[in-house]
């Protein structure tokens, strides 16, 4: 697939209103990359980085997508430089506190997926905080992906499992696809109808393995702090133009 960098001239008029993704998937990749292209430092290519995160949830809300699950920060990224992983923490404490009001006023429920109890306890309270303060609101669900690895979290739906076989309150019989989805961190959620990555990276990274068994992927070249609202909807627009058989005929 030829993958051109031209800026996007979509417009949502372009799409099928009854045919809108439930669940999109984010890899906010890049920042560092915009940030060097633009002689800037790499604080400035994540900051900008949360403000194109900003655009999109904007834009999910006014284009009809219930779920969108963005990946900040994997289980992998702890091996950036120390200076690195304490700016990326202060932009989650900081977006937070700056963000929490406008979420809940734009019917934002925003909740984190992944291990956040290993990210320091203010962070952790931070979260809390947001995840209580939208907790009634159905507009949009927004998971952030943080300290999260897809195949902890398939780890951990094992051992939760096993737990309950081992209590006696689950038969092994009982054990199929269903319940492993209602173990997983996205337990009551549908599975992402599309994953978005930006950079021009063409890999998964350990997200969300289970959960995108019958995604559409979409790449493009633009570094996550470009990606816009208009690139959004011409992934959406490409994504309605694919047949999607979902292993049926
Ligand atoms: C990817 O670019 C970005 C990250 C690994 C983490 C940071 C994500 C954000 C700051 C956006 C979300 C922010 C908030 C506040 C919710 P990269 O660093 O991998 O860039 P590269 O691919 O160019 O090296």
């Amino acid at each position: 697939m030829a993958l051109a960098k031209t800026k996007s001239v979509f417009s949502e008029s372009f799409l099928d209103p009854s045919n809108i993704p439930q669940h999109i998937a984010v890899i906010m990749d890049g920042n560092r990359r915009w940030a060097k292209e633009h002689h800037l430092p790499v604080w400035e290519g994540h900051r900008k980085g949360a403000e194109s995160l900003k655009q999109i949830v904007e834009s999910c809300g006014d284009l009809g997508v219930k779920v969108l699950t963005a990946y900040a920060f994997s289980k992998e990224n702890w091996k950036r430089s120390k200076e690195e992983i304490e700016i990326i923490l202060h932009l989650f404490d900081f977006y937070l506190r700056k963000e929490r009001e406008n979420l809940y006023r734009a019917g934002v429920r925003f909740r984190v997926i992944g291990h956040p109890q290993e990210m320091g306890e203010k962070l952790q309270a931070e979260f809390k905080k947001t995840e209580e303060y939208t907790a009634e609101n159905s507009k949009l669900l927004l998971n952030l992906a943080v300290n999260y690895g897809g195949r902890t979290e398939m780890l951990d739906a094992v051992k939760k499992i096993s737990q309950k076989v081992k209590n006696g309150e689950l038969e092994l019989s009982q054990i199929d696809e269903n319940l492993i989805s209602d173990h997983l961190y996205t337990a009551g959620v549908p599975d992402p109808d599309l994953l978005i990555r930006t950079s021009g990276e063409l890999r998964i990274s350990n997200f969300l393995l289970w959960q995108m068994a019958y995604a559409e992927f979409w790449f493009t070249p633009l570094l996550w702090p470009d990606f816009k609202k208009a690139d959004l909807v011409k992934a959406i627009a490409d994504y309605q133009g694919r047949s999607r058989r979902l292993g049926g005929s």
